[in-house]
Parts: structure tokens; C-alpha cells; sequence
């Protein structure tokens, strides 16, 4: 099946993905002159246990869910003022070793780590660096899957909360780290999972 069969299987590649950045900053600078909120959100799963991980596998999650991360960050950064606030997209994936998960749990571990250590690189410019993690949400690629509302049901059972968590929650979360709400918040990590990475 092609993407245009089923747009919500996200080919990777799509590389080089640098588009949004590459694109939209010259547009920024001209039409706002600055960029006060990062959201990096851009990402996608698949899977794969180790023995069959192929390189095209490993370099496609990296590829979008890392580097395109890091230089969509990089290239936003000139047009950052002091103070500004950037969120990234994680997952509860980095603390859960759930099977066949590997890859794209390893590249949102990085993703953790992209915020702490860009806290201390920024924290003279007072920009505070702090990812959201959110757990099972009812997106676009679980729909996709064959079987989605028995699978979610199954998934839903084994979740605190009893349910997947809604893109409107994930937003909520981005927008208080986005917000001077959270002006004493940096470098951490805000789970938004319906506690099942907590228990
Ligand atoms: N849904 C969950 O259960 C869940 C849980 C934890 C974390 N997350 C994370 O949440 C983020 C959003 O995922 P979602 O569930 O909302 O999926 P989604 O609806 O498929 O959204 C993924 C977004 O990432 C963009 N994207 C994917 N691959 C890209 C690439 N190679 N280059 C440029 N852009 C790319 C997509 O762009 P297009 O619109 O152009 O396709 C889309 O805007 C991801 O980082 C994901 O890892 C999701």
C-alpha cells in the first residue's frame, strides 16, 4: 500500500525532512521577525525486533525523529529572543521496553536528552528546554492499523486512565511548558499517559 492509499503510514523517506525548517524560517524572520514557542512534534513509529532491524529501518526513525528534531531546534534558534520557550515531543516509549519497540524508543530516549542538555546550553539566553511524553494517543497511524478499536481496546485496559489520551490533552500540555505558567520549569520531562508509564 503507497501513501496516497493510505496517507497515515508515513513512508520515511522523505528525507532530506528539513523542509519545514529550511522553508519556514526566511518566511518567519520576514513576516514575524522572530519565533517566541518551538513545538517540535514531527515524528513516526515503526517496528522491528532486533535481528530484523535493517539499516534503512534504523536511519529512517533517526533521521526524522532526531535529526530533523535537532535542526528544526538549530535553524529556529537565530530568530529565538532570550526567554523563549521550546517543547519537545518525546514518548513514554524511552522508559517502557516494549518489544519490537527498540529503535524508535532509542530515538525518543534521545529526544529526552536533546532537553536536558539544551537547557544548559541555552540557559544563558534564559530559553527553556522541556519535552512532553505523551503515552497512547488517538492519532491519525492507530486509526490506520487493521483491527484499531480492538487493539485500542485491548491497550485501553491496561492503561490507569482506561483510555487513549486525545491530541487536545498533548496540546494542553505543550501549551502550559509554552506558557509563563511554566516559567520555572526547564530540562524536564512531562508525561501526558494516563499514568501508564507511572505504575
Ligand atoms: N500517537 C501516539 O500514541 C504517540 C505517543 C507518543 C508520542 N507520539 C509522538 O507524537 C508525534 C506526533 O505523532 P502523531 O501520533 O500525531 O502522528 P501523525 O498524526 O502521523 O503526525 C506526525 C507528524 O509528523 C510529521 N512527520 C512524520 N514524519 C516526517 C518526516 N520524515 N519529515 C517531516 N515530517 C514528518 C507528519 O507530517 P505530515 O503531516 O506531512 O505527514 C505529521 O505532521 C510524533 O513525534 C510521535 O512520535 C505519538
Amino acid at each position: 500500500m503507497n501513501r496516497q492509499e493510505n496517507p497515515f503510514r508515513l513512508p520515511p523517506p522523505r528525507l532530506p525532512l528539513l523542509r519545514c525548517p529550511g522553508l519556514a524560517a526566511p518566511q518567519i524572520k520576514r513576516e514575524k521577525g522572530k519565533i517566541d514557542i518551538v513545538f517540535a512534534n514531527a515524528g513516526f513509529a515503526k517496528f522491528a525486533s532486533l535481528g530484523k532491524i535493517t539499516e534503512e529501518h534504523y536511519d529512517s526513525l533517526f533521521n526524522a525523529n532526531v535529526k530533523g528534531l535537532l535542526f528544526t531546534v538549530q535553524k529556529a534558534l537565530p530568530l529565538m529572543p532570550d526567554g523563549a520557550s521550546i517543547i519537545l515531543n518525546a514518548s513514554i516509549v524511552s522508559k517502557k521496553g516494549t518489544p519490537e519497540w527498540s529503535v524508535y524508543s532509542a530515538t525518543k530516549a534521545a529526544v529526552r536528552s536533546f532537553a536536558r542538555t539544551w537547557t544548559s546550553d541555552l540557559k544563558s539566553r534564559r530559553i527553556r528546554v522541556n519535552a512532553v511524553s505523551p503515552g497512547y494517543t488517538d492519532t491519525a497511524p492507530w486509526r490506520s492499523i487493521e483491527g484499531a478499536d480492538q487493539v485500542m481496546q485491548t491497550i485501553s485496559s491496561g492503561i490507569p486512565l482506561g483510555r487513549f489520551g486525545t491530541p487536545d490533552e498533548i496540546a494542553k500540555a505543550a501549551l502550559f511548558l509554552a506558557s509563563d505558567d511554566s516559567s520555572y520549569v526547564t530540562g524536564t520531562e512531562l508525561f501526558v499517559d494516563g499514568g501508564v508509564a507511572q505504575v
